[in-house]
């Protein structure tokens, strides 16, 4: 599984590092640090990535795989 965090999406809700801590992280200004790349999902992580995808008042967060 991969997630992809649209930059001209992700306005700093903050939702996904706050319910997903262990998956997503913020830069320094709140957003989610890696945006408009998509990033492999470790193994046992999914759950978090879709509670944090899920979690996005923006739709953000794709998931794909
Ligand atoms: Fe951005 Fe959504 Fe997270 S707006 S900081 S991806 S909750």
């Amino acid at each position: 599984m991969k997630y992809t965090v649209d930059g001209s999406l992700c306005t700093g809700h903050g939702r996904c590092y706050t319910v997903a801590p262990e998956l997503y992280r913020p830069d320094d200004e709140g957003y989610n640090l890696l945006r408009d790349d998509a990033v492999e999902v470790p193994p046992g992580a999914e759950a978090s990535a879709r509670r944090g995808a899920r979690s996005c008042p923006e739709r953000a967060i794709g998931l794909d795989g």
